[in-house]
């Protein structure tokens, strides 16, 4: 039985739940923090939160000391597209020039742009452009990370994408979570055939994936440029059917009616929001679903933000995500998410901590094993190189995690700069 005592951080932030495994309204602003306290692991799981005032019975096991330190749970970066290849940077000299991304859309550039360079890649040249990017997340002290599909659109594209990501998730002691998203758009080949394409994700995609267990996730895009509600909601019975989460890109720039259809199939989260109505807000108050919001996309395009403030206070819960993608948002640092969603939305930093922890956790299923510092939870730990919580979402841009821990074994220090 491996035991290890992680002793003499400064700040332990448990983001306790009390039993709840999510957190609304008030809820996110209590980290219930501890001092003096060391934390005992037991086979790759948190067994004990001890008062250093007892510790002494414990001192014949391993140590890792984390002096001038604190300690999170491990983040969970909960909505990513890491698995593109190619560079969209034309396009974005092209919106600085004040050609608007839905445009740029619409002439066949955007994701379609990103298809064709997926489309030229070798299933292990996929592999080998995600791995910096995975260790760059590990680095920040992500100990799980949602990847979807997205950009092949076909059979053998979407599976080939998937099956990058499972390589992936073989490399890495991290918690790699396959979403599929085949219902990204329509390819080229389908413009004006969307029935057929619709035919295909449901008739050969979806049983494949689920047969041969690619993806823990259905997602789509809801929006006037990709997925009619009626659309997806094809997709939607299928892959439950096939017993198949589901998630939904909605309410980006066009409401239309995504809400709708993700509560009808009970979807895990809904994600992006920033143009949500009112009257769709209040569906989603108290709802077993959450909402994954991505300031990094308002950043990224320059316009609105997701009404976080009103969410948080009407009950949803609230998550955020880097949506780390080579169009929308080409940002892969949740830290700075965290700042963004603090100077821009108008939460707090404790908010903004839990919806980086418990609360994502929560949109991938995981909020009974990770996302929190409780006892009997998987021992997923950033330890972050302060003395003060509120240091992390203050450095704009800056990673002060120093140390990330996956059950137990420390899978990233900063001064070994070495990533596993
Ligand atoms: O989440 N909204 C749709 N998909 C991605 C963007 C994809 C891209 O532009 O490549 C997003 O923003
Ligand atoms: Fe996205």
């Amino acid at each position: 039985m491996m035991k290890l005592l992680i002793i003499n951080a400064d700040q332990i932030v448990t983001v306790n739940t009390n039993g709840k495994y999510e957190k609304r309204r008030g809820e996110l602003s209590q980290l219930a923090v501890l001092t003096d306290h060391s934390i005992f692991i037991e086979d790759g799981k948190i067994a004990d939160l001890i008062p250093n005032s007892s510790i002494i019975k414990y001192n014949s096991y391993e140590t890792i000391d984390v002096k001038n330190k604190i300690i999170l749970p491990g983040l969970v970066e909960c909505h990513t597209h890491t698995a593109f290849a190619g560079s969209r940077a034309d396009e974005f000299r092209q919106k600085l020039s004040g050609i608007h991304y839905e445009e740029i859309a619409k002439k066949g550039g955007g994701i379609l742009t990103t298809v064709k360079a997926v489309r030229e890649s070798p299933l292990h040249t996929l592999a080998d452009i995600m791995k910096p990017r995975v260790e760059e997340f590990i680095k920040q002290g992500v100990t799980t990370l949602e990847i979807k599909s997205g950009y092949g659109l076909d059979f053998e594209n979407e599976i080939k994408l998937l099956n990058a990501v499972k390589i992936i998730d073989e490399l890495y002691a991290i918690d790699i979570i396959a979403t599929f998203l085949g219902a990204h758009t329509f390819p080229l080949e389908y413009k004006n055939d969307h029935q057929s394409y619709i035919n295909e994700i449901v008739d050969k995609m979806l049983p494949y994936i689920a047969k041969n267990k690619l993806a823990e996730f259905c997602d789509a895009f809801c929006e006037t440029t990709a997925f009619s509600p009626e659309e997806i909601e094809i997709i939607f019975s299928k892959a439950t059917e096939l017993g198949l989460g589901i998630k939904l890109h909605t309410d980006q720039f066009n409401s239309i009616g995504g809400i709708g259809s993700a509560i009808k199939y009970n979807a895990v989260s809904v994600d992006h929001l920033e143009v949500l109505r009112d009257s769709d807000l209040l569906k989603l108050s108290d709802q077993d679903i959450v909402c994954d919001l991505l300031p990094g996309v308002s950043f990224f395009l320059n316009y609105q933000y997701a009404p976080a403030r009103k969410l948080i206070d009407s009950g949803a819960i609230v998550a955020l995500s880097t949506d780390y993608n080579p169009g929308s948002s080409h940002i892969n640092n949740l830290h700075m998410i965290m700042s963004l969603a603090a100077l821009k939305m108008g939460m707090n930093i404790e908010e903004t901590i839990s919806a980086v922890t418990i609360n994502a956790a929560k949109s991938v299923n995981r909020n009974i094993t990770a996302g929190s510092i409780e006892i009997g939870k998987d021992a997923d730990f950033a330890v972050f190189n302060t003395n003060e919580y509120a240091d992390i979402v203050y450095n704009v841009g800056k990673n002060l995690n120093c140390m990330t821990i996956k059950r137990g074994r420390v899978i990233y220090q900063s001064d070994k700069e070495k990533t596993i």
